[in-house]
C-alpha cells in the first residue's frame, strides 16, 4: 500500500445501515453461508486454470470476512485481503482469520470509496459482493475505475448483486417494496421507479462503461420457500434486515413508524405459514482490464 497523497479528502461513510452494529454483523455472517452455498462454492465459475494465474484477491465490503476466510481456506496458496468500513467487521474478521490459522488472510479498515492506500496493477482479482446498500448509483463509475486502477493488465473484476425476493405473501411484498422504494430514495441502486434494487440488470452496462472487457455473468436463483434449505437462512435475514431497514425508512419518510411495526409484524408471520414462497436472483459479472 503506497503512503497517503497530499491532496486527498476523506469520503464519509455511506452504508445504509450501521456498519458497526452487532445485529448488522449477525446478519452477515449468516447470509454469508447460503450466498456462498447457493452459488456452489467462492470461485465456482473459475476454472482451476484461470484461478491459477490469480495470486492476489481484493474482496471490497468483505463485512464479518466469510467470504475471505472460505476462499483463503480453499486457496492455500492465494493471497486474500478484505476491506471493510466497519471496525467491527474487520476486528472479527482478523480474530476468526487468526484462530482458523488462516495465514494468507489479511483484513484492513478501508472505505472503498476512498482506496487511494492501495497501490495500482497490485492485485488479479478484485471480488465485490452485494455492495449496492453502500455505493451510491453516482459513485458506481468512480468505484469500478478504482478496481481498474488496483487490478493489474489482464486482472479479474468480479461483482455479485441480488434482486430482493418475489414472495406469495401480501404483508411482506407490501414491507420489501417500501424498503426497495426507500433504497431508491436514498439513491442506490439504479431502479427509476424504486420497484427493484436495480443493480444486477446495470453491472454488464457499469463494466463495460469502465472498459472491462471479455464480460461474462452466471445466474442464480435462490428458492427460500418453506422447506427448503435456504429457508430459515433467509427468514431470519429478513428479520433482521427488516428492522435494521426501520431508521432507513424514517429517514427517507416512507411510512410512519407504529405502520411499518404492524406490517413488519404480518410480514414475519406471513413467512412462517406452510404454503409460504419466495425466490431471490443472484447475478455474478466478470470482466478483465485490458492487458
Ligand atoms: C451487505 S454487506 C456485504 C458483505 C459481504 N460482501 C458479503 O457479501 O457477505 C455490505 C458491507 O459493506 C460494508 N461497507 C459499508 N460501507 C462501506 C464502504 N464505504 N467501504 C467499505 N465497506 C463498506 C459494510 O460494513 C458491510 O460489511
Amino acid at each position: 500500500m503506497t503512503k497517503a497523497q497530499d491532496s486527498h479528502q476523506p469520503q464519509a461513510n455511506s452504508y445504509i445501515f450501521d456498519a458497526e452494529s452487532a445485529l448488522e454483523m449477525a446478519r452477515l455472517l449468516d447470509l454469508d453461508k447460503i450466498i456462498t452455498e447457493t452459488m456452489g462454492g467462492v470461485l465456482a465459475e473459475h476454472t482451476t486454470e484461470q484461478l491459477s494465474g490469480i495470486q492476489r484477491i481484493l474482496d471490497i465490503g468483505c463485512g464479518p470476512g466469510g467470504w475471505v476466510h472460505e476462499t483463503a481456506f480453499a486457496y492455500p496458496d492465494k493471497e486474500v485481503i478484505g476491506i471493510d468500513i466497519s471496525q467491527n467487521m474487520i476486528r472479527y474478521a482478523q480474530a476468526h482469520a487468526q484462530v482458523r490459522g488462516l495465514q494468507n488472510a489479511h483484513f484492513q479498515v478501508m472505505n472503498a470509496l476512498d482506496m487511494h492506500m492501495l497501490s495500482e496493477n497490485t492485485f488479479d482479482l478484485v471480488n465485490i459482493r452485494l455492495a449496492v446498500g453502500f455505493v451510491p448509483s453516482s459513485q458506481w463509475p468512480n468505484l469500478l475505475a478504482e478496481c481498474k486502477r488496483v487490478l493489474r493488465p489482464g486482472g479479474i473484476l468480479r461483482q455479485t448483486e441480488i434482486e430482493v425476493g418475489f414472495t406469495n405473501k401480501p404483508s411482506l411484498e407490501t414491507i420489501l417494496a417500501v424498503g426497495q422504494e426507500a433504497l431508491h430514495r436514498a439513491e442506490r441502486g439504479f431502479s427509476p421507479t424504486g420497484r427493484h434494487t436495480g443493480m444486477t440488470y446495470m453491472l454488464r452496462f457499469l463494466f463495460l462503461q469502465a472498459g472491462f472487457q471479455q464480460l461474462g455473468k452466471q445466474t442464480y436463483a435462490m428458492d427460500f420457500s418453506t422447506g427448503t434449505q435456504a429457508y430459515t437462512a433467509v427468514f431470519n435475514d429478513y428479520k433482521l434486515v427488516l428492522l435494521l431497514a426501520k431508521q432507513l425508512i424514517a429517514r427517507t419518510g416512507m411510512m410512519p413508524e407504529n405502520e411499518y411495526n404492524t406490517l413488519y409484524e404480518q410480514a414475519m408471520d406471513e413467512m412462517q405459514q406452510a404454503d409460504f414462497c419466495g425466490m431471490s436472483f443472484l447475478l455474478t459479472a466478470c470482466g478483465k482490464k485490458p492487458m
